[in-house]
């Protein structure tokens, strides 16, 4: 009986089933109810006494063994398997590309405006969106009744009525000002926000960019030849640009800039509602008291200021009739605009 413990032991421990059909087998032939294991116990039976506790331990280990072995292979197989049927996955199969995206036209335009400012020396100054009366109209002299303090244009915060969300890039000015010394030559693009109902022509929040530079010595023939230079470089060597006389609280002279129609190249079309001329922005030297309101010795300094929509600048450029494309996220839409 020894021996064929030991022949079943070595056996067993021979064994490498690659399948389930070879550990059926395995089974059937050592563990099933009528496997050579049953039959040893049967065998045991019959085992003189004094034999009995060595041959039981022994059978008992082979028992043991056998088990393991079945259970280790059982495991063995399957995992096999599974990653067998895995592997069935066609590879070759050509895989899905992930789209690349394109940059939104108001950052293309942004950055191109930027750009060209640079190389005059303009460098960037930031503000918050959200902004206190001082910085967004008391500093740039907005009397106190001035409709833009309206509740029809402004979103002011409910709690603090000192409080809004900045109607234009102008706060920014005010606080460069207050911040740094002249010679200032800054560009601050950013967001803006007014309580209007969004069509094609309007919106709750759209983007601007503002201009300043205070320097001594500084006269409009510097204003104009600086946007001249941006105008050109922006929509073209053969822009023209001129000037009408214009009102803003915080400039005096203050003036609306005009680039010749680049449909019609200034002859008249629907674009320019036949007149030859489009607006870009708004501009003017610094009011002095603005300067005084912000800590600038008016007497020594000149500055000139301008500010234009982003999304107005983009409209002219690409011929874009709807303000609401630019925040609608309609990816046929955005995946047009490439570069400036
Ligand atoms: N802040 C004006 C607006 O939002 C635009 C503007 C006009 C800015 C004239 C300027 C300026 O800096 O000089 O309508």
């Amino acid at each position: 009986m020894q021996d064929k413990i030991n022949q079943y032991l070595a056996e067993i421990e021979a064994i490498d089933p690659q399948n389930k059909v070879e550990l059926e087998d395995f089974r059937l032939k050592y563990l099933s109810k009528k496997g050579l294991i049953s039959v040893l116990f049967e065998d045991f039976k019959i085992v003189p006494n004094e034999q009995k506790k060595a041959i039981g331990a022994e059978i008992n280990k082979l028992k043991q063994f056998a088990d393991s072995k079945f259970l280790e292979f059982q495991d063995l197989i399957s995992t096999k398997e599974e990653s067998d049927n895995e592997s069935t996955i066609d590879l070759s199969l050509p895989p899905i590309a992930h789209e690349t995206g394109t940059r939104h036209p108001l950052w293309l335009v942004k950055n191109r405006i930027i750009e060209i400012f640079e190389r005059m020396g303009f460098s960037i100054a930031e503000g918050p969106e959200i902004e206190d009366d001082w910085h967004n109209f008391s500093a740039l002299n907005f009397a106190e009744n001035h409709p833009a303090r309206d509740m029809q244009d402004t979103f002011f915060v409910n709690l603090n009525p000192d409080i809004a969300l900045r109607t234009h890039t102008s706060s920014v000015q005010v606080r460069t000002m207050e911040t740094q010394k002249p010679p200032i030559r800054v560009l601050s693009p950013g967001r803006v926000f007014r309580n209007e109902a969004i069509t094609a022509r309007a919106h709750c929040f759209f983007h601007q960019i503002e201009g300043l530079y205070i320097n001594e010595n500084v006269s409009v023939k510097d204003l104009k030849q600086t946007l001249l230079y941006f105008a050109q470089e922006f929509f073209g060597k053969k822009t023209q640009i001129r000037m009408r006389p214009s009102y803003f609280p915080f400039t005096e002279p203050s003036v609306e800039v005009d680039i010749s129609c680049q449909i019609c190249g200034g002859k008249g079309c629907n674009v320019c509602k036949h007149s030859g001329w489009v607006e870009i922005m708004g501009a003017g030297m610094v009011d002095p008291q603005v300067l005084e309101n912000c800590g600038i010795d008016s007497k020594k300094y000149a500055g000139f200021a301008f500010g234009m929509g982003i999304e107005r600048i983009t409209m002219l450029k690409y011929q874009i009739k709807d303000l609401r494309l630019f925040s609608e996220n309609d990816v046929r839409f955005l995946r047009q605009f490439h570069h400036v």
